[in-house]
């Protein structure tokens, strides 16, 4: 096996997506597949939907089992004044920007994860970053 190939193996199994076992309330991080990164809808579904819900309503099977509550992401324009708030979601979901309500970061830091997906070519992350936002906004409630 290549160093890469090491590399990005234990990338993505330390950075996992997360799955739950909603009756024993505790969380099963499994290493977060493979999705094309040209499709938001099946991103959300892989990496965000145990946590924010597949609607994005707050409500995955993950979601009781975490110290903050998962963001509803269908109500972000609405409480931005009707405006999507783009740059602030892209940057928490790269990890640039961190979001932390009661000192220890719950959401995982995406950027990481899609950066070891790709032997660390970032155009790759941003696209996947971008495409990811864009589902997002087409999420939201009026
Ligand atoms: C392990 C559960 C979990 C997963 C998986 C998860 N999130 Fe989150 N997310 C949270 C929590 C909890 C918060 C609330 C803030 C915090 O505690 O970090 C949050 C906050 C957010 C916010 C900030 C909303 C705001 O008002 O600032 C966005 C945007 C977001 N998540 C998007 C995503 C996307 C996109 C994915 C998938 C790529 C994802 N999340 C995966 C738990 C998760």
């Amino acid at each position: 096996m290549s160093f890469r190939c090491a590399l990005l193996l234990s990338a993505t199994m330390v950075l996992s997506a997360l799955a739950a076992l909603a009756q024993k309330k505790e969380i099963k991080q499994v290493p977060a597949p493979y999705t094309p990164p040209t499709s938001g809808k099946e991103m959300y579904v892989a990496y965000c939907a145990s946590c924010h819900g597949k609607e994005g309503k707050g409500d995955g099977p993950a979601a009781s089992a975490l110290k903050a509550p998962a963001t509803d992401l269908t109500t972000l324009a609405k409480q931005n004044n009707g405006k999507f708030p783009i740059l602030h979601v892209s940057a928490v979901i790269s990890g640039e920007h961190m979001t932390t309500v009661h000192g220890s970061r719950e959401m995982p830091v995406w950027g990481n994860v899609f950066l070891a997906m790709h032997g660390h070519d970032s155009r790759w992350v941003q696209m996947r970053v971008s495409n990811l936002t864009h589902y997002i906004e087409s999420l939201q409630v009026k």
